[in-house]
């Protein structure tokens, strides 16, 4: 596996083997015994992080306040309502996202817009509405001028002349007779950064309309998918489409950094997928597992779910001048959070009905994928091994993977392992100042290990 940028050290919980906890990092993966690899993790993980003052200080005592926040949330406390702390802006996404998406052409208009009709779980937007107000009170870096300028520079003006972009959008704010004014966000909330909230989405969601033509999908958010609804191409058009306007409002931002991180994020999503084609790296056919199988699809998790989360995270602290071990920790918590969630996701796989989830369950195996719950039962179930290899292709690989897994620890340990990345995302923001937001955040971690679709 070649090493990649933007792909920060990835590791599996103390609490699982220490065989495991190697370094699922791409950067930094060495050839080297499992306790060399844990002596490396450790000295390499947040190598940016400052090593000594009050932010290191705050760090040490992380680990307390990681417990006391999920004591707190597990013992029947009141829990804070992270949608609640920005609930003026997340009333209004919906409206925002569609306004972003108009097309003259009515086909186009309306598959574009189809998965903004059924609810959405909006967890991106989320994350980042909250981590804009939670970095607000860190303190600012140098940077902090430029970008104050730029969020007063109007998001929704154009770079080039229109005649010449020739794009014409009937829902824009701009092409209706009244200003917006009910859409204007609290101080701190930068217009910025509510409109990267509303690009996180657009991204989301372009993925997910080729990610259901790839995958057949028949359903979506309890409603036919939309591959179903116009078939693949124009599911797959609109997913390009929804690539083109976030593109645009993404110029519109006037961050290069910014622009940056959120082009990669689509080329990681792309990535992330191809990965996913395989269940190991070297895509043998008869595979033995080897801690490489669980290295292999935590960097394709990474690419997948988590790049999206972190950049944005990281974004958000970027167009609102925080300082850099602000941006670092913004990054290290979307990283651990983008990770406990898509384990979460691949467990509720196997443990959820279609019903409950609202689309598909069971549906990894049938697609051939092999994730967390099974690669952990392979490790004691050898002969899960040809079942990897030919992708659960034979008439009973299905239903017999299942079983095995079922009959192993396999479900714990993907728990186990989401709850450590949950209480490191939880840990990274430890050093910010006490806020709300920050609790939203903090309840965000929490939420992910409890969601049950
Ligand atoms: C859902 O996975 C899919 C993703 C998180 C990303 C899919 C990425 C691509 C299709 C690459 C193209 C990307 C863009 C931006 C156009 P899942 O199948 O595990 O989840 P599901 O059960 O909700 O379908
Ligand atoms: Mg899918």
């Amino acid at each position: 596996m070649q090493p990649r940028a933007g792909a920060s050290m990835l590791r599996a919980p103390r609490t699982i083997t220490r065989s495991l906890q190697a370094s699922a990092c791409l950067e930094c993966q060495r050839v080297a015994t499992p306790n060399v690899r844990i002596r490396q993790s450790r000295a390499l993980y947040h190598t940016t992080r400052r090593k000594s003052s009050a932010w290191a200080a705050a760090v040490s005592v992380a680990g307390n306040i990681v417990s006391n926040a999920i004591t707190r949330a597990t013992k029947g406390d009141m829990p804070v309502d992270p949608l609640r702390i920005v609930a003026k802006e997340m009333k209004f996404l919906t409206g925002n996202i569609r306004k972003l998406l108009g097309s003259g052409h009515p086909s186009l208009d309306r598959a574009a817009k189809y998965y903004t009709q059924a609810e959405g779980k909006h967890v991106r937007p989320l994350i980042v509405l909250l981590m804009s107000r939670a970095t607000s009170l860190c303190p600012k870096g140098p940077q902090r001028q430029q970008s104050t300028l730029q969020a007063s520079a109007g998001i929704d003006t154009s770079l080039s002349p229109l005649s010449i972009l020739s794009d014409f959008n009937p829902s824009s704010s701009s092409s209706t007779t009244k200003p917006d004014l009910e859409s204007t966000t609290e101080p701190d909330i930068l217009p910025t950064q509510r409109r990267l909230a509303e690009i996180t989405e657009l991204i989301h969601t372009a993925s997910l309309l080729h990610d259901d033509v790839i995958d057949h999908s028949v359903s979506r958010r309890g409603a036919p998918s939309a591959n179903l609804e116009f078939g693949n191409k124009m599911a797959v058009l609109a997913g390009d489409f929804l690539l083109g306007r976030a593109s645009v409002a993404l110029a519109r931002l006037r961050n290069a950094e910014v622009i940056e991180l959120l082009a990669t994020v689509i080329a990681n999503l792309v990535e992330g997928e191809f990965m996913q084609l395989k269940n190991t790296a070297r895509d043998e056919a008869n595979p033995v597992w080897s801690e490489d199988a669980l290295t292999y699809y935590l960097q394709k998790t990474y690419l997948k779910t988590a790049s999206l989360i972190s950049k944005s995270c990281r974004a958000a602290a970027l167009l609102g001048g925080a300082d850099a071990p602000s941006v670092e920790a913004a990054y290290a918590y979307g990283k651990n959070l983008g990770l406990a969630f898509q384990l979460v996701d691949d467990m509720l796989d196997y443990t959820r009905s279609g019903r409950e989830l609202g689309k598909p369950a069971g549906a990894d195996l049938e697609l051939g994928l092999a994730t967390a719950p099974l690669l952990f039962a392979w490790k004691t179930m050898p002969e899960l091994g040809a079942l990897v290899g030919r992708k659960f292709e034979r008439e009973g690989d299905v239903e017999r993977a299942r079983a095995l897994v079922m009959q192993s620890d396999g479900i714990a340990q993907t728990r186990a392992l989401a709850e450590d990345y949950a209480e490191k995302a939880i840990a990274a923001i430890s050093p910010f100042p006490d806020s709300e937001a920050k609790d939203g955040l903090i309840e965000m971690a929490v939420k992910t290990l409890k969601r049950q679709k």
